[in-house]
């Protein structure tokens, strides 16, 4: 039977982790795969997670099975961290998932139960993760333009001239912040004109918030994806917390659903759970209860807050420092964009080629279509990448 098999693509991300631990080269420096390091190139634990899984270990009496949605508080906690107020908790339908990818895969599935002839407009470029899961679930997929690759910023008009030829019931994925791969978001005002542009085109809205906290502040992060919310009947949400929370490995995140009356309500719900169930029974717990202890914890949930603010001004050091490099290095101010762009990635805009010859000269390593990882930069590292990057005629 096995033989029978196809290869199936590398994923371009996690081929550069196996493709930087080979690399013996000691100068080395990797903004590959989106995960946060310190100082030192570690990626910690962060002090409120320490401390609540030292609650749980103490206090927890059982690892029975919580429910197919997974704990109700982790929802509630969640929806509250993401959503605010702004939306009545009986128009919520939530499960719990492996991370963020899991809630895009089971946001995928519902939409196929709800509308499987629906189109998933996809912004180009995309985290490589949408088109993949996508095509694997057989359903039909379109692009919308997004990246302006001259200014590195947002094509505006592009994205209009295509957003305008989406027909109603089709399904538009937009990034909830801190765009990936790019860096470029929208700006408030420009948010609003795609909300009323969709809506009078009568598509959905799923929205993938993946680091909030990442880019201008936790609240401010939510805020997009709190007024696409407001502005729908219906929208999909997939929100991680591996990034805000540094629990990568633990697979936590959530699917949320808002809904126009309490009766779609229920039934999204119901659908959600039996997704869960026919894809891996119950969703992990210990990291949503990780997640839950901080959030609902106020001493916790200030001290996460504390460092999460720590990590998301470092980021923005090291964006304004290799800027400034940069501008010191090529006496212009082409590469000022680094500083305007938020959250981990930064979409450099060269050719494959370019970014080959900056791991093999140098020792740096980013994903082909030259997105990097700010997060993996330190004071350190920014000069080398500047000097590498100008070295090698980007
Ligand atoms: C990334 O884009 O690097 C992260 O979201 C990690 C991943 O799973 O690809």
């Amino acid at each position: 039977m096995f033989a029978n098999l196809t290869a199936q693509p590398a994923d371009k991300i996690l081929a550069l982790v196996a493709a930087f631990r080979a690399d013996p080269r000691e100068t080395k420096v990797d903004l590959g795969v989106g995960v946060y390091k310190d100082a030192s190139g570690n990626t910690p634990v962060m002090r409120a997670v320490k401390e609540a899984e030292r609650r749980i270990h103490a206090d927890q009496t059982t690892k029975a099975y919580t429910g197919l949605a997974g704990d109700p508080a982790f929802a509630d906690a969640m929806i509250d961290l993401v959503l605010g107020d702004t939306i009545a908790r009986d128009k919520i339908a939530a499960v719990a998932t492996p991370g963020g990818t899991g809630a895009i895969r089971q946001g995928l599935e519902l939409i196929k139960l709800a509308a499987p002839d629906a189109t998933i407009w996809l912004s180009a470029p995309t985290w490589p993760n949408h088109p993949s899961i996508v095509k694997y679930l057989g359903m039909n997929m379109a692009e919308y333009r997004y990246f302006d690759s001259a200014t590195r910023g947002v094509d505006f008009d592009g994205m209009l001239a295509d957003l305008a030829r989406v027909p109603a019931g089709d399904v538009v994925l937009l990034h909830g912040c801190c765009h990936n791969p790019t860096g470029a978001n929208l700006t408030a005002a420009q948010l609003e004109k795609v909300i009323a542009l969709i809506k009078s085109q009568g598509a959905v809205p799923f929205i993938d918030i993946a680091y909030q906290g990442f880019g201008d502040g936790l609240t401010e992060d939510a805020q997009a994806t709190r007024t696409v919310a407001q502005s729908f009947d219906n929208v999909l949400i997939a929100a991680s917390c591996s990034k805000n929370f540094g629990v990568y490995r633990e697979r936590t995140g959530i699917l949320m659903g808002v809904c126009k009356t309490a009766d779609e309500t229920a039934l999204a719900q119901q659908n959600m759970a039996f997704l869960n169930r026919q894809n891996y029974s119950f969703p992990p717990d210990h990291g949503a209860r990780v997640v839950t202890t901080i959030l609902t914890d106020p001493a916790l949930r200030a001290d996460w807050e504390a460092e999460l603010e720590e990590v998301r001004r470092g980021m923005l050091d090291l964006r304004q420092m290799l800027a400034d490099e940069l501008r010191r290095l090529t006496n212009s101010d082409r590469f000022d964009f680094l500083a305007d762009h938020r959250g981990m990635f930064s979409r450099l805009g060269t050719t494959p080629d370019l970014v080959e010859k900056l791991r093999a000269d140098h020792g740096i390593y980013m994903v082909s279509d030259s997105r990097m990882n700010i997060a993996g930069l330190n004071k350190t590292s920014v000069p080398i990448l500047a000097k590498a990057i100008v070295d090698a005629g980007i």
